[in-house]
């Protein structure tokens, strides 16, 4: 007689199949920097708990000189991790920093804060990815809280095939464990680098929603049933891939190989209010938002 366990470990993993690709909207944001909104769009409005995704890359100081001056948040998690350039961060909370390539801000406004992101540079590539990723109700009215991590604080594994991953959150199947705690949505958030022709797996809680954001070159997700099509889908650059519920991800990369992020985190299943830079559950509590606001509450 098999215990459960002893069953499990010989069944192999489900793994995760590609669902939908997207490639985002141009658009604006802050004092004109421009860039590519893929999750918040009309074509991808969330995908639990993630609320928004968007990626800013110009090397013309015009798309992104302006910056971020100062805006609230309420309700959920800002997350901003650069590839290329520096971005200096002010809050009303008195917390200042730089963020600099393969570093990351991991900002709780939860109740509320006023902050700017500006850059810290007036020349040069600029490239990253600001994520939103939403609070439960119990969480949304705590105090804010800061992750910050310089790039030396977020580890970057090196694998025997040349594959390399920067861990910002979650834990990687050679126990790489990146530095942002989380017990909210438990994310996963790596930037994984492959050469040609690489397969990659990664274990995750199989009810986790997760996707795949390629920065360049291509892949593929291998638990894509192709007995249809014939073939698999390429998820290219600029292209985000929802995938399918189960235990891994396990993709591969083309011939001119892959760079993509993989994030995941638990679904919170509870209603969601928009109102701008405040994300609630209800349509009042997000009228509530805009009132201490007006009133000055979201200074210290
Ligand atoms: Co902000």
């Amino acid at each position: 007689m098999h215990t459960r366990n002893e069953k499990n470990s010989h069944q192999p993993l489900s793994t995760r199949s590609l669902l939908q690709q997207f490639s985002g909207v141009a658009t604006a944001d802050g004092d004109g920097v421009k860039l590519t909104r893929i999750i918040g769009s009309p074509q991808l409005n969330m995908l639990d708990p993630f609320l928004l995704l968007d990626c800013f890359e110009s090397d013309a100081a015009q798309d992104y000189i302006g910056g971020f001056p100062t805006h609230p948040h309420r309700g959920f998690e800002t997350v901003t991790y650069l590839l290329n350039g520096r971005m200096r961060h002010k809050d009303s909370a008195g917390h200042e920093g730089v963020i600099e390539s393969g570093g990351v801000q991991w900002m709780t406004a939860a109740r509320g804060i006023l902050h700017s992101e500006m850059p810290e540079q007036e020349e040069g590539l600029m490239k990253g990815f600001q994520l939103w990723v939403n609070l439960p109700a119990r969480a949304k009215m705590n105090d804010p809280a800061y992750q910050e991590y310089p790039p030396q604080s977020t580890p970057l594994e090196h694998r025997s095939d040349g594959t390399e991953i920067r861990v910002i959150a979650g834990q990687t199947n050679q126990g790489t464990l990146g530095p942002v705690v989380n017990e909210y949505t438990f994310p996963t958030y790596m930037d994984i680098s492959l050469p040609a022709n690489t397969e990659f797996q990664q274990t995750l809680p199989a009810q986790h929603n997760a996707f795949i954001y390629v920065i360049g070159g291509g892949v593929s997700a291998l638990g894509e049933d192709t007995s249809v099509t014939g073939h698999r889908h390429i998820i290219s650059g600029k292209e985000l891939g929802v995938l399918s519920k189960g235990e891994q991800v396990a993709v591969i990369s083309g011939d001119r190989g892959g760079r993509f992020l993989l994030i995941a985190g638990r679904p919170l299943n509870e209603p969601v209010a928009r109102g701008g830079p405040f994300v609630m559950n209800t349509r009042e509590e997000v009228m509530q938002a805009f009132t201490d606001f007006n009133n000055g509450l979201f200074l210290p």
